[in-house]
């Protein structure tokens, strides 16, 4: 059985997951509506890989006898200036993240459930990843300025990428 504070930060954090999911979705949508479908697509796959994680932790929860609590999920930001915006906003988004599993992982350590730590330790890693992509395209959008044939070339990029394997 896995200790109640553990339990009840879990699910905090299976709320945050489905909360990124949710202002992904939103915000791919904003870039199918802008026309930039490489764009969307993109949030498209970080919406899915939001859900993905939230089930890799509501699955860890019950796994470990603990009870699933999911809350309500605040309404999503859908309008931005631009590309540039919209990713920095993703970039908040997942640096908010990397705190917030930093902080389940101390709770585990504190608490002595190896279990937790190690389950968490994927995250942790993901985290690295999800920010990394999401600095990159920061730092090409900035190169780009207000180049349309630079914006074109990245949704074209951005389109191409391909699903990671779901759970
Ligand atoms: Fe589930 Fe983008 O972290």
């Amino acid at each position: 059985m896995i200790h109640e504070e553990l339990q009840d930060a879990l699910n905090a954090q299976i709320n945050q997951e489905l909360s990124a999911a949710y202002n992904y979705l939103a915000i791919s949508a904003y870039f199918d509506e802008e026309n930039l479908d490489g764009f969307a697509k993109w949030m498209l796959l970080q919406y899915n890989e939001e859900l993905d994680h939230a089930q890799r932790l509501k699955n860890y929860l019950l796994d470990r006898g603990g009870h699933l609590c999911l809350d309500a999920i605040a309404k999503p930001r859908s309008q931005f200036t631009g590309p540039l915006e919209a990713f920095e906003f993703s970039m908040l988004q997942e640096q908010h993240n990397t705190k917030s599993i930093n902080n389940l992982y101390e709770i585990a350590l504190r608490l002595n459930d190896h279990a937790t730590k190690s389950q968490l330790q994927w995250f942790l890693d993901e985290q690295v990843e999800e920010e990394k992509s999401v600095e990159e395209v920061i730092k090409t959008l900035q190169r780009i300025g207000g180049d349309v044939a630079g914006l074109l070339y990245l949704n074209d990029k951005l389109g191409a990428r391909q699903p990671e394997t779901s759970i």
